[in-house]
C-alpha cells in the first residue's frame, strides 16, 4: 500500500511543478497592497492569531492559486472570498512575491500553547514518524516527499511550506480537507491522505510540521 502511495505521490509532483511567480510579481508594489492583509496575517505576513495562517516565506505560486481559488469558489471561506474578489490578478502576483520574500518568524515564539499539552514529546514523535515515514498500516503517504524534509518546499513546486505555520491553522485546514469543506487540492492530493488519518494523527503531524525548524532542531 505504501509503495502504491509513493508512486502516485511522485507522479503528482511532476504535475505540481510550475514556473515561479516571483519573476512576475513586484515586491514593492506587493508590500503596499499587503497593507489590507496585515490586520489578520501579521505585519510581515507572520500571523499572531492561531486560526489565521502566516503568509511570510510561503510559495508565491501557492498564494496566487489560493487567491484564485477563493475568487472562483473552489476554496470556500466566508472571510477570504470577498477579500480575494477585491484583489486584481496583477496585484495577486505582486502580493505573493512580497510575502514569499518575507522571513518567517520561528513559531517557537508562540510556544505557550504547546507547553500546555500534557504529553508534548509523545505527540511530536508520533508527528515525526508520520511525517517522515507515512503509515504503512493505513497507507498514509509520507509528507516530506512533497512538503520537504524540513517543512520547506522546493521553490518552483506549487506546494505550500508548512514549517512555522500556525499549528491550529494546520489542524483546521487538514480537518477541512477531511470533511470536504476544503476541496481545492489538485488530483485530491491532500484529501486522499487525510482520509487515512485520525484526528489525533492530524494534530500530531500539524504540531510536528509547524515546529520542524524550531523546537526539534534545537533539541537534536
Ligand atoms: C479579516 C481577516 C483577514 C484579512 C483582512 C485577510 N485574510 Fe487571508 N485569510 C484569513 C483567514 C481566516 C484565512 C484561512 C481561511 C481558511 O481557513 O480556509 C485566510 C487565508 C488566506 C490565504 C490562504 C493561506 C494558506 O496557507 O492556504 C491567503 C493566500 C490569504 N488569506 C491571502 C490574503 C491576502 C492577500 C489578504 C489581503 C489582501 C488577506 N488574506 C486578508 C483572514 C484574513
Ligand atoms: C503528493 C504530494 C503531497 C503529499 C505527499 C502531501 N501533501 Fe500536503 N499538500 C499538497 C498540495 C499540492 C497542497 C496544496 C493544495 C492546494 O492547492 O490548495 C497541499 C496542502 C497541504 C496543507 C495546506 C497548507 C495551507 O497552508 O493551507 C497542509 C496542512 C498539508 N498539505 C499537510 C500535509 C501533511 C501533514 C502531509 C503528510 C501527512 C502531506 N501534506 C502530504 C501535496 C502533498
Amino acid at each position: 500500500m505504501s509503495i502504491i502511495n509513493k508512486n502516485w505521490a511522485v507522479g503528482l509532483l511532476c504535475l505540481l511543478f510550475s514556473f515561479n511567480t516571483l519573476a512576475q510579481g513586484d515586491v514593492k508594489k506587493g508590500k503596499l497592497k499587503s497593507m489590507a492583509c496585515m490586520g489578520c496575517h501579521g505585519p510581515t505576513g507572520n500571523s499572531f492569531v492561531p486560526s489565521f495562517p502566516s503568509l511570510a516565506g510561503q510559495q508565491a505560486d501557492y498564494i496566487v492559486k489560493q487567491i484564485q481559488d477563493f475568487k472562483s469558489g473552489e476554496r470556500q471561506n466566508a472571510v477570504m472570498t470577498n477579500i480575494a474578489l477585491s484583489i486584481s490578478d496583477d496585484d495577486s502576483h505582486h502580493i505573493a512575491a512580497y510575502y514569499q520574500s518575507q522571513i518567517k518568524t520561528p513559531i517557537i515564539k508562540n510556544i505557550a500553547h504547546l507547553e500546555k499539552l500534557t504529553d508534548k514529546n509523545a505527540l511530536l514523535s508520533l508527528g515525526k514518524k508520520l511525517y517522515d515515514n507515512g503509515n504503512p498500516n493505513t497507507g498514509q503517504a509520507a509528507c516530506f516527499t512533497c512538503h520537504g524534509i524540513n517543512g520547506n518546499t522546493l521553490l518552483g513546486f506549487n506546494i505550500p511550506t508548512l514549517a512555522n505555520q500556525q499549528p491550529k491553522y494546520l489542524i483546521s485546514t487538514l480537518k477541512d480537507f477531511k470533511n470536504r469543506k476544503r476541496t481545492n487540492d489538485i488530483e485530491r492530493a491532500m484529501r486522499r491522505i487525510v482520509d487515512t488519518m485520525s484526528d489525533e494523527e492530524i494534530e500530531a503531524i500539524s504540531y510536528y510540521a509547524s515546529y520542524l525548524t524550531s523546537t526539534l532542531k534545537e533539541k537534536e
